[in-house]
């Protein structure tokens, strides 16, 4: 098989995303919260499927990641799960249940992998969060880094602008990449950082790097997929293209419904028993 061309059989693993890597294959990532969504992405041949804490966002119309709890991600991970079978699905720890100590985010972490059946975790941080990143790697739960523009951290920042212009942050995020790698990492998001760092990450760790807003020059891409299909309209950074207009779509149909309703076309005497 050349590269770049898709094995839409193949079950998609964690070994899987370091050969691509290795031979020069892009990864690409989505992301998916319910049943009927991830069969779509896993049947076009996504390679990964990303059960992200913005469901906090587009899923429950909350201003940040932050609200989201536990086990709201294991209810969306279960329902991506039932849905996919070839991508790799890979769940968000979310804000607060992996910073306090390495215990809670052990725990943590069990109970996606045990109740969903999930495949791997993210998190966002780098030095700060070794030791929870250790543990959890040692029971055998693959995890997935997180750096540059960190969304549960954005209290902190105050704002959702590009990371890592001044060498301070850059150094430190080289630095937390290499440590993610040492560590056991399988991969890790870079998000909306200047396209040439993230290109000399990707070039100096072994392990993929998946850019969200960071350039062409890394192993992968991932966007949000409300994002991408146009559902969320009401944000358009710089990176994002929009490959669909489905909030339109949608509102055609729904106004065509209702006018179908109310003139007493629909149902028709084929539609009704
Ligand atoms: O939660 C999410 O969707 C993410 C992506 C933006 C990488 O973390």
């Amino acid at each position: 098989m050349s590269t770049n061309t898709v094995d839409n059989t193949r079950k998609v693993t964690t070994r899987r995303l370091s050969e691509m890597k290795q031979r020069g294959e892009k990864i690409s990532m989505l992301t998916a919260y319910d049943y009927s969504s991830a069969k779509i992405l896993d049947a076009a041949g996504i390679d990964c499927i990303l059960v992200g804490d913005s469901a906090s966002n587009v899923m429950a119309g909350n201003q940040t990641t932050l609200p989201i709890t536990l086990d709201q991600m294991i209810y969306h991970a279960k329902s991506v799960m039932k849905g996919t079978s070839r991508a790799l699905v890979v769940v968000d720890l979310p804000f607060g249940t992996y910073q306090g100590n390495s215990k809670e985010a052990l725990a943590s972490a069990i109970r996606i992998m045990k109740e969903s059946h999930a495949e791997a975790v993210k998190m966002e941080g780098g030095s700060e969060i070794r030791e929870s990143i250790e543990r959890i790697l040692s029971a055998g739960i693959p995890v997935m880094g997180h750096l540059g523009l960190t969304p549960q951290s954005i209290n902190k920042f105050g704002t959702y602008t590009v990371r890592a212009r001044e060498e301070a942050e850059a150094q430190k995020l080289i630095e937390d990449a290499k440590m993610l790698e040492e560590v056991g990492c399988f991969a890790m998001v870079i998000e909306k950082v200047p396209a040439k760092l993230a290109e000399r990450v990707a070039k100096e760790v072994s392990i993929p790097i998946i850019g969200i807003g960071a350039g062409g020059g890394v192993d992968g891409q991932v966007l949000v997929m409300h994002d991408m299909l146009g559902i969320n309209q009401g944000f358009s950074p710089r990176f994002l293209r929009r490959y669909a207009d489905v909030a339109s779509v949608m509102n055609d149909a729904v106004q065509h419904y209702i006018q179908d309703v109310k003139s007493c076309n629909f149902p028709n005497e084929k539609e009704s028993y």
